[in-house]
């Protein structure tokens, strides 16, 4: 069964074009579940800031859950920045993870800014509301080196986006069978 991380910069769409996914494919009779970054750390990675480890442990765990339920015949989509090259090659390895890099320039996250996280990136150092550790500002983010779907969230509507990740699921879906 299929487990797509898809992985991108804050406000690239993730959460947004798997939602759509993962509601689409639920309609045409798809068992699906969207494992989310926001959601994960709310819940199964309380404990866990934005250090590389605490990033890479946070991905290992959706990886770790994303297996079980795959196991049982259920589409699996992780959406989380998942910066890492690294591990993202450890998910292909360890459970055939397809990676689905979603891509945006920063100008446009900048502008769309939906969490107020960028404006607070740029603010002057020592500012009290300054964060120090915003992927693609002031952190790392891996650029995916042999991505399997590279979608482009700057120009692109949510729908055209969405489609292009519900043909890469139904494809793959064909060729398991
Ligand atoms: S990951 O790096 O471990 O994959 P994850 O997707 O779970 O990240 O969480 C990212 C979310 O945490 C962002 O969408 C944002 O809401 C919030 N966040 C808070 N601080 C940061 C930060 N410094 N860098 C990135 N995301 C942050």
């Amino acid at each position: 069964m299929i487990l797509l991380q898809l992985t991108g910069l804050s406000g690239a769409g993730k959460t947004t074009i798997a939602n759509y996914v993962k509601e689409h494919l639920q309609h045409l009779g798809h068992k699906i579940e969207l494992l989310d970054g926001d959601i994960i750390r709310k819940n199964l990675s309380k404990d866990l800031g934005f250090s590389k480890n605490d990033r890479c442990e946070n991905i290992r765990r959706m990886g770790f859950i994303a297996d079980i339920l795959t196991r049982n015949n259920i589409i699996v989509l992780i959406a989380a920045i998942n910066p890492y090259e690294d591990i993202r090659q450890e998910l292909r390895q360890n459970y055939g993870a397809k990676t689905v890099w979603i891509k945006c320039n920063l100008e446009t996250l900048k502008q769309r800014d939906t969490k107020g996280l960028y404006k607070r990136a740029f603010l002057p150092e020592n500012h009290p509301e300054k964060i120090y550790n915003l992927t693609g500002v002031n952190d790392i983010y891996e650029i995916p080196l042999n991505a399997d779907l590279v979608i482009e969230t700057t120009t692109e509507s949510i729908a055209q986006s969405a489609q292009k990740v519900i043909n890469f699921v139904v494809e793959n879906l064909q060729d398991l069978h």
